[in-house]
């Protein structure tokens, strides 16, 4: 059976079963500011902060056999030569298992008798991997094993040591203590504050080696360094070329023995007239320090360091650590649960949609096997779509990255496509001009104060462009965004798209014949083009509904109309209070109604949305084109935001997608794939039919026609879309070959060489759209302002579910029944006992039980 693993709901881990999965399955460590990515044997690397500008270990791209590199350990036991994770050694293994969990992985092999399990997780608060392995003898005899650990560091950045040789293979500084900590210091004696260590904590070292070539060998390889092969450390010292860190560690085990030791992997950061430590040359001179590096005034201060080592050197302040990091967990998916006879749904919902959430809110699209995180800062619309997902586990850091995001934005409320975590600045390679970008700030605002009923952030002062003394409104940003649409519109007074709208490859204006250019911010014909999108025009209608509803909120606000204490009591504007609200509001529902006649007017194709108008003003997704007839896109943003729904075109258009996008699968981007190059869209004609943007399964806006679905209240086609890119339904892990856990950004699809075969696993905004759209939208458990709004679009099938969801200071146990086994439509709803007109249950603190019958 093409089965590599199972899931464990009751410890909520995916437990890996056979090490050669069909691709690496990884996990990620830490949530804060230090990261780990692990796979299932043990590879990858860690980073602080910025993936690309403060990488501590190093990760080859391209390797051969893949994945090669990682945190190993190496267990000689006897002339036997063997890893916990099966590789690098390969050594077969008479047992293993890969546990990954919520930010911590568990990884446990064993051989001729003897288990080695290591426990990965980075602690709460702390800038450090920590690794606790346990090594136990279930044999009869006793058993002496020579123990050897391995990580290797990187020169820092990450882009730069993967080219630089002329001068990394000359730069590389260590620095070791008691043979038991390894100091990783290149460039430390000049502009770094920072350095990086591995230690064990709870024994001391019996040897150690800094050098690679030296512990590994020149023709060797990780499989077979050659100080592990002799079963003997070489104590070597690195002086350039790659600095590596690795202890060894003789252990005698009796009979049905154990033994724990701690590891960890840390960072630290010194303030310039803390760099240096005096105190150390005293060391140096009795032997305990060893340096790579000729100045004994640069030794580095370890303080930091040693209290880190010191906090975990026992296996009780370990395990206490990793407690506190399941209690978040605990914490952090406590805020919605559901409960129902769909176990594959449960699951989704309560543990790995929430989990792959937090994971795109940690990183974006930075790091993962298919993002090198030297490539990418944070993206403006993906943040915001993220944000999503995560608002309700974080709301205080939603706040945050709201703020941040809306700083890199110019006065004209176009945005920086992509700006630095490290540096919170917009990104000047890849500029602007992506004319959906605005839009999304009002989406995620918007979804952050219906989760936490916190106006005040409309009042904070945010920059344009991060320039001190530009300070205007948050609310200020919005209303710019929503015009910056309204004064970009083309010929059919449809939004002109830019360089590109959410569709990163249909590059209307960029027009390229050179294979260097890049797609994504090359512009050689822009200027008279009527390029126009209908993607962002339904995007618009939709966000522009919400930037209206704000509005009239605010206003309600004011006026002390509402009667929910926790709004006013965050309302306390004074830089919006002469702004008159109810008039914007009026303003803004005219460029909306004008932009929904627009798109009946010229986006209508007959059976479906329009995607585009060319630069020529030629129609791009319509019958009359050769190839791309039809795309998801505006399909999807056009059904959501229910333009045309009197008039019969968002069922039409949904039954399009049906019948043309759909596959086993999921639904394609477009249909029929492109098969040649069409210089006038770009990249998109770039891909191979099936793959990517050209008619791949974009699993990222398959939930966009899911919701499309449940606007038109057709709860079965909402639920088989629905489980079609779910990873809890996939059949086929081998077909599939990335991890079953979690959403990928791609399915190949229909047109592809290999329909069905994921790329892209982990960084995508398909996680956050799927959690909204099965919480939200079918479900129907929907924030508001004033509470929750119940409105459940459910397949027929689902008799009944109840749902748990802590919304501000209140906690709802809502019971929904399906008696008659409808698709849609509340019958009734008692809140506390009593019945409650119309579907909105108010967000009163306390307790609160909801019976729902449809
Ligand atoms: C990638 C990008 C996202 C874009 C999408 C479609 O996922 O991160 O910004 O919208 O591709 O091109
Ligand atoms: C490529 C990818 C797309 C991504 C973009 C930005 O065009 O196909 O998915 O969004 O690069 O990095």
């Amino acid at each position: 059976m093409n089965t590599f693993g199972h899931f464990d709901d009751q410890h909520r881990e995916y437990v890996i079963t056979n090490p050669a999965t069909p691709f690496p399955w990884i996990n990620y460590l830490g949530n804060e500011d230090f990261f780990g990515l692990i796979s299932n044997t043990a590879g990858g690397y860690d980073f602080y902060k910025d993936a690309k500008f403060r990488r501590i270990t190093r990760y080859r791209y391209n390797g051969v056999p893949m994945d090669a590199g990682g945190r190993y350990f190496y267990i000689k036991d006897g002339e036997t030569v063997w890893n916990p994770g099966w590789k690098p050694c390969k050594t077969p293994l008479d047992s293993y298992e890969c546990r990954h969990g919520m930010n911590y992985t568990r990884i446990t092999g064993s051989r001729n008798g003897v288990e080695a399990s290591v426990l990965f997780f980075v602690p709460l608060h702390t800038w450090a991997e920590v690794q606790k392995l346990t090594l136990k003898n279930n044999s009869k005899e006793v058993k002496t094993l020579k123990l050897f650990s391995f990580a290797e560091w990187c020169l820092w950045n990450a882009a730069t040591d993967m080219e630089n040789f002329q001068r990394n293979w000359s730069t590389g500084e260590v620095e070791i203590e008691n043979g038991s900590t390894i100091y990783h210091k290149t460039e430390y004696k000049e502009r770094r504050n920072h350095y990086a260590y591995y230690a064990l904590t709870n024994a001391k070292a019996d040897g150690y080696d800094t050098d690679r070539e030296t512990f590994i060998g020149l023709y060797n390889d990780f499989s077979n360094p050659q100080c592990v092969m002799a079963g003997k450390p070489a104590n070597s010292l690195a002086h350039g070329w790659s600095p590596i860190a690795s202890h060894y560690k003789e252990v005698t085990l009796q009979p049905g023995e154990q033994k724990d030791f701690i590891f960890v992997l840390g960072y630290v950061e010194n303030e310039q007239e803390e760099k240096f430590c005096q105190v150390d040359i005293a060391r140096k001179q009795r032997g305990e320090l060893i340096s790579s590096q000729d100045s004994d005034v640069t030794l580095v201060n370890k303080k930091k360091a040693h209290a880190i080592i010191d906090r975990f050197a026992t296996v009780e302040a370990v395990d206490a650590a990793f407690q506190e990091l399941n209690s978040l967990w605990d914490g952090l998916l406590s805020k919605f649960t559901v409960k129902s006879d769909d176990e594959r749904m449960n699951r989704m919902v309560n543990i790995w949609n929430q989990y792959q959430c937090m994971i795109t809110f940690c990183f974006s699209r930075s790091a993962s096997f298919f993002e090198s995180g030297v490539g990418r800062g944070m993206g403006f619309r993906d943040s915001n779509q993220d944000l999503v997902g995560f608002v309700h586990q974080i709301p205080s850091r939603a706040r945050q990255r709201i703020i941040d995001i809306a700083s890199t934005q110019f006065p004209d409320g176009g945005c920086y496509h992509q700006y630095q975590p490290l540096t919170k600045r917009g990104n000047n390679d890849i500029g602007g001009g992506f004319n959906d970008d605005p839009c999304w700030l009002i989406f995620g605002t918007v979804a952050y104060i219906k989760e936490t009923g916190d106006f005040s952030i409309l009042d904070e002062q945010v920059p344009w462009d991060n320039q001190p003394g530009s300070e205007v409104s948050l609310f200020e940003h919005l209303r710019i965004s929503f015009n910056h649409v309204v004064e970009n519109l083309g010929p059919h007074m449809l939004p002109l798209i830019g360089r590109a709208d959410w569709n990163d490859c249909l590059n209307l204006n960029c027009f390229s014949w050179d294979p260097n250019e890049s797609f994504q911010t090359t512009e050689n014909n822009s200027v008279g083009s009527k390029a126009e999108s209908l993607m962002i025009a339904g995007l618009f209608v939709l966000t522009g509904k919400q930037y209206v509803e704000l509005c009239r909120k605010i206003e309600e606000l004011k006026n002390g109309k509402i009667e929910v204490e926790e709004l006013s009591k965050n309302f306390n504007s004074s830089t919006l209070q002469s702004f008159n609200f109810t008039s914007e509001a009026q303003r803004a529902q005219k460029c909306i109604d004008a932009m929904v006649e627009a798109v009946k007017k010229h986006g209508w194709d007959g059976d479906w949305y329009l995607r585009a108008y060319d630069f020529y003003g030629n129609k791009i997704g319509s019958k009359e084109c050769e190839e791309g007839k039809i795309f998801i896109e505006s399909q999807g943003f056009c059904t959501m935001a229910g333009i045309g729904l009197e008039d019969g075109m968002v069922e039409k258009a949904l039954d399009s997608c049906k019948k043309y996008l759909d596959c086993e699968h999921g639904m394609v981007l477009n249909n029929p794939a492109f098969t040649r190059y069409y210089v006038e869209m770009g990249e998109i004609s770039s891909y191979p039919a099936g793959y990517k943007e050209n008619a791949g399964i974009f699993c990222h806006n398959n939930p966009w026609v899911i919701i499309g679905e449940t606007v038109a209240r057709r709860g079965n086609d909402a639920w088989e879309h629905y489980t079609k890119i779910c990873p809890a339904w996939i059949k086929d892990q081998q077909l599939h070959k990335v991890e079953p856990y979690v959403y990928c950004q791609m399915v190949a699809g229909k047109d592809a060489a290999k329909p069905g075969e994921g790329k892209n696993s982990w960084l995508t905004g398909t996680a956050a759209w799927n959690w909204i759209t099965i919480t939200q939208y079918i479900l129907g458990i929907k924030p508001t302002y004033d509470g929750i709004e119940i409105d459940p679009c459910i397949p027929s099938t689902l008799k009944e579910y109840t749902v748990h969801r802590v919304l501000r200071d209140a906690e709802f146990d809502i019971t929904v029944k399906n008696p008659d086994g409808k698709e849609s439509g509340v019958k009734s709803i008692v809140l506390d006992g009593s019945p409650v007109e119309g579907c909105v249950i108010t967000a009163t603190p306390g307790k609160h039980t909801v019976e729902v019958i449809m």
